[in-house]
């Protein structure tokens, strides 16, 4: 049933494991919406969240095509595996069910465009997760960076430099697998520094790049390095690691010929732009979440996407990260895989879906010793 306006929205969690209670929490602070359903294929996982932060009532279920059933569901997260984003996305869409979709949308570029076009096709709303676009520091970042303020943007760069120990690889399946987790440093963590890259540079032309796994006993990259050329000109750096102490978070440095900012973690620590007042440098979002998973996550973020979802379905607008937006930084890893695969060949962007695969270099180490 279609969701009127100021009507509260019905929320489903599709897996109830690490991520899902960022979900429920950003459900319960957004007025316009409230938590009636829980799913996961472990039936102790879904009554935990429904119980912890569900309204009375909220329905637990173990198959999911029953939940998608539920008339009082409207709206779901998914929170499973990344590799079963689209498949869960699909259900919920073909089931008239608007849907926030955990990051990556799904680990191939193919998958992804059939979730954007079951979603288009059954008229319901595709919002991607990537909270560190929500936060005032990136936007700011982004504003300073497309109004000319650093002039000629020159380098813009993503150092992505976290820690995720062995007992981190072996907390599920499903992590550190090509199929489900569709990659490692990159797919998994570095995903939200590339898009955010993406998200105040605009887009990359071409790239080279070598992956390795140099240190965790996974199959697929732990440590990735790309150099980059943008379409408005630019050159930069993407650099991805899990296997460094300590971990730091995330960092992207920009610079033009008229000034330089730097973002570390959400903080704008460096804004030398001669022709500006000094800026708010903090923005107290996910800080600390390179040390160790999920570590100091915070729901601010995906209050803002919960916020924006409610708000698209009550005014029929697109969310703000629609399923194209989320797809870029997913194309773009596949291209420093694929240049990995090569050797570390050039290779141009788009991406068709015959360059889908692993990253790591036939003749690059991979965990043998
Ligand atoms: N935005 C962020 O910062 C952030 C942080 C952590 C994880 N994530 C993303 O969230 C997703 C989940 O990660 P996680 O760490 O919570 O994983 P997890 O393994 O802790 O949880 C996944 C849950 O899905 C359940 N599940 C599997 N198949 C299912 C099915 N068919 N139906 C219902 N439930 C099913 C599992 O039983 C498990 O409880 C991943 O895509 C990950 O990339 C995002």
């Amino acid at each position: 049933m279609a969701v009127s306006k100021n009507e509260v929205v019905g929320w489903g969690l599709i897996g109830c494991g690490v991520i899902a209670p960022t979900h429920a929490k950003a459900v319960q602070k957004v007025e316009g919406a409230k938590l009636v359903a829980c799913c996961d294929v472990i039936r102790d996982a879904a009554e935990a969240r429904a119980t912890e932060f569900g309204e009375a009532g909220c329905a637990v279920y173990t198959d999911l095509e029953k939940m998608l059933a539920d008339p009082n569901v409207d709206a779901v997260s998914i929170c499973t595996p990344s590799g079963m984003h689209s498949a869960n996305g699909v259900m919920a869409a073909q089931a008239g069910k608007h849907i926030l979709c955990e990051k990556p949308m799904d680990v191939t570029l193919e998958a992804i465009d059939a979730l954007i076009a079951a979603a288009a096709g059954n008229n319901v709303k595709l919002a991607g997760v990537f909270q560190r676009r929500t936060y005032d520091s990136s936007k700011k970042v982004r504003e300073a960076v497309r109004t000319g303020k650093l002039g000629k943007i020159v380098v813009g760069d993503s150092y992505q430099k976290y820690f995720r120990s062995h007992e981190y690889y072996a907390s599920g399946a499903w992590r550190a697998t090509w199929d489900l987790d569709g990659g490692g440093a990159l797919m998994n963590q570095g995903v939200h520094g590339i898009d955010l890259l993406l998200y105040i540079m605009g887009d990359i032309k071409r790239l080279n790049a070598r992956c390795r796994t140099l240190v965790r006993n996974i199959a697929v990259e732990d440590t990735a390095v790309a150099s980059v050329e943008f379409v408005n000109g630019a050159l930069g750096v993407i650099e991805g690691t899990t296997s460094v102490t300590p971990g730091m978070g995330g960092k992207i440095e920009v610079s033009g010929d008229h000034g330089t900012i730097v973002l570390d973690g959400d903080n704008i620590t460096v804004w030398d732009v001669p022709s500006d007042e000094a800026v708010e440098t903090s923005d107290g979002g996910d800080v600390g979440a390179g040390r160790d998973a999920a570590a100091g996550l915070g729901e601010k973020g995906h209050v803002t996407h919960v916020a924006d979802l409610v708000d698209a379905i009550w005014n029929d607008r697109e969310p703000e990260i629609p399923g194209r937006e989320a797809r870029r930084a997913v194309e773009v890893i596949k291209a420093i895989y694929l240049s990995s695969r090569r050797g570390g060949e050039t290779v141009e962007l788009p991406l068709s879906y015959d360059d889908d695969g692993p990253g790591i270099d036939d003749r690059g180490a991979s965990w043998d010793w």
